[in-house]
């Protein structure tokens, strides 16, 4: 169970939260890399049903709301649903829900875009979360994830040959997240399982403003990969395997 691992007692943690939230509001990495490359693979997303699995302190959210769509949010860890109902107010369709159990309160095809936004890492079977994420999208319905890049330096003195787990410090928090880390083929693969089409992959890209405000991790970001941003569409066919 997911409840049990270290990465939950982090993101649990109302004091990390409240540090995490204020620090991807105007960071490098998130604000002006991963998040602006991600919302470019979303198409028209008025008046869309958009579920933001693993919300975070609902900040994307948020954006998507401003952008017309009705969104509902989910995340495991309490203290994130908590900053993202203040962020979301009272109208925010908010829940708190393990992924890694699935979607069991939503309804087949209830959702015409599924957002995951630097997630699928924490996920122990992503067949299985792709494929509820699958039965709960329309038909022709999206799925856009980001995860980490396999050409990533952070993975230059140990390729990912095989499924694992991996400890990693993020410094300028003082923690360490548990990941876990899968060989991009078979993220692709489970895709493929679940009957969701690859439609566009982007390496994730700094911004103007990232490098008006953070020129150094500007360079660095343009000459590393660290995202890597996916769109898939639900196929009207599912694929024959043998
Ligand atoms: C790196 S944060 C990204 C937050 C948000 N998507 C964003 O881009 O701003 C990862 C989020 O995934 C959530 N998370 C991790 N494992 C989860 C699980 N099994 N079920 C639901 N949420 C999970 C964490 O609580 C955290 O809020």
């Amino acid at each position: 169970m997911s409840e049990d691992s270290k990465t939950y007692s982090i993101y649990s943690n109302a004091d990390f939260v409240d540090k995490y939230f204020e620090s991807i509001q105007h960071n490098a990495w998130n604000a002006y890399y991963e998040r602006p490359s991600s919302l470019s693979l979303l198409p028209d997303i008025t008046n869309k049903r958009i579920l933001d699995a693993g919300c975070g302190p609902g900040i994307v959210s948020k954006i998507l709301r401003e952008r017309g769509a009705l969104v509902t949010s989910v995340d495991y860890s309490p203290a994130m649903v908590d900053v993202a109902r203040k962020v979301l107010g009272e109208t925010g369709d908010i829940k708190c829900m393990d992924l890694n159990l699935g979607l069991p309160n939503f309804d087949d095809k209830a959702f015409d875009i599924i957002y995951c936004s630097l997630t699928i890492h924490y996920i122990d079977d992503l067949e299985f979360l792709f494929k509820e994420f699958c039965r709960v999208l329309r038909k022709g319905g999206v799925l856009i994830f980001s995860t980490d890049h396999p050409d990533s330096p952070a993975f230059k003195d140990s390729p990912i040959t095989a499924k694992r787990v991996n400890d990693v410090v993020w410094e300028n928090f003082g923690i360490t997240l548990r990941v876990i880390e899968r060989p991009w083929g078979d993220i692709l693969s489970s895709l493929e399982k679940a009957n969701l089409r690859i439609e566009k992959i982007i390496d994730a890209e700094p911004t103007e403003q990232c490098r008006f405000y953070f020129p150094q991790t500007y360079q660095y970001l343009k000459e590393n990969r660290h995202f890597i941003c996916l769109r898939a569409t639900k196929s009207e066919f599912p694929l024959v395997h043998d």
